[in-house]
């Protein structure tokens, strides 16, 4: 691998959540290497991540990964220009793990240090594929805690139009799945069921949230399902399984594309992107593709292995950061509940 001196070459971490990745990205959309040492098959027997055990399981395996991701690229460490890590939002333990570990790598290779919020992370996995796209661009980011429609100006510069009041959609889908007695993590076993039923079998709630706003919620929805589920079981009667989860997923979808459309209509632009763990979901982008090509405007997102939690997704966010020289240095610190808007004031600052 040959580099010149305004290449970045970035060792990328993630912990927030339960996948241990690491990535060496360079320049942003070159992937090296890209490591996931997923534990989802641990927390499945819980129904759910244990943040305990995820944090043990990350401080077992960081160091390893590490090592497979430089060997896959056939680096070292000297050969990195930053290390990037997810400092938040994320459970608190887990997310430590990574950022001790990129601050002592950083400090030891002399490298600088890149903290990346994952929201961000998410968003810039749609960079990972096609560098070209044009701003103004409508990214929704949907996973398993958030819920975010934001107008990207341009690389940077967010703003965020509207968010989830209560759960987020992948955290619905999770829930459901498990009233449901699917194992976890719900949403790909929801949308495989969702496939075989009638998405029309139950009236369920929109939240519509008043005609122009952006924000969501999904609460009302779960509660409605959980309540026909236990109005069924009370009755003894059984329930049709595969409607309910493709009645459930249709009034997810229903709210997420009808408010991605509006928002991108509203704000004049005529892309939009698809980001998080949700969107690996093939019947959103089929409907966001649809109801976006009838406005006149492209839909983009990520292969599914970089919609899902990766470090890929963070070595391309570093890069941006890097370009602007937005570093950080060892007193960073995990932030849990780091918020969006703590993304948008960062970039005043700088
Ligand atoms: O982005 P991600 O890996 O982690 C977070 O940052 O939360 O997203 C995980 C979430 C989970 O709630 C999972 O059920 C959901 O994404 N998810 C899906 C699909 N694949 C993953 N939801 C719906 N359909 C899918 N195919
Ligand atoms: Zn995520």
């Amino acid at each position: 691998m040959t580099t010149d001196e305004n290449d970045t070459v970035i060792l990328a971490m993630e912990s927030s959540c339960d996948e241990t990745a690491v990535a060496v990205i360079k320049n942003g959309h070159e992937i090296l290497s890209n490591v996931v040492s997923t534990q989802i098959a641990i927390h499945r027997r819980y129904g759910g991540v244990v943040p305990e055990i995820a944090s043990r399981k990350h401080l077992e395996l960081i160091n390893i990964v590490v090592e497979e991701a430089l060997e896959q690229a056939e680096m070292e460490l000297k050969d990195m220009t930053h290390i990037a890590v997810t400092y938040g939002p994320g459970l608190v333990g887990a997310l430590l793990v990574g950022v001790a570990t990129a601050k002592a790598l950083a400090f030891a290779a002399d490298k600088p240090l890149i903290g990346v919020h994952h929201i961000e992370g998410h968003i810039c996995a749609n960079f990972l594929v096609k560098q070209d796209l044009k701003f103004p661009l409508i990214c929704l980011v949907v996973s398993g805690g958030h819920t975010n429609l934001i107008k990207i100006t341009g690389h940077g510069q967010y703003l965020l139009l509207g968010q989830s009041k209560d759960d987020a959609a992948g955290e619905a889908y999770d829930k459901i799945a498990r009233a449901l007695g699917l194992p976890y993590p719900g949403g790909p076993q929801i949308e495989k069921l969702a496939k075989e039923g009638d998405p029309s079998a139950v009236e369920l709630p929109r939240a519509w949230m008043g005609e122009d706003s952006f924000d969501f919620s999904f609460s009302g929805l779960k509660s409605a399902v959980l309540n026909y589920l236990n109005k069924a079981a009370m009755k003894g009667e059984t329930v049709c399984a595969v409607d309910v989860a493709a009645s459930f997923q249709q009034a997810v979808l229903d709210v997420l594309v009808q408010k991605t459309v509006h928002a991108a209509v509203a704000n004049k632009v005529d892309t939009i992107l698809l980001a998080g763990g949700v969107a690996a979901n093939g019947t959103l982008r089929e409907q966001l593709q649809r109801a976006a090509e009838k406005a006149g405007i492209s839909v983009y997102y990520p292969p599914v292995q970089f919609c899902t939690d990766n470090a890929a997704m963070i070595g391309a966010a570093a890069h941006y950061k890097a370009v602007q020289g937005d570093y950080a240095d060892l007193s960073l610190n995990a932030v849990p509940n780091l918020s969006f808007e703590k993304l948008l004031l960062e970039r005043h600052e700088n």
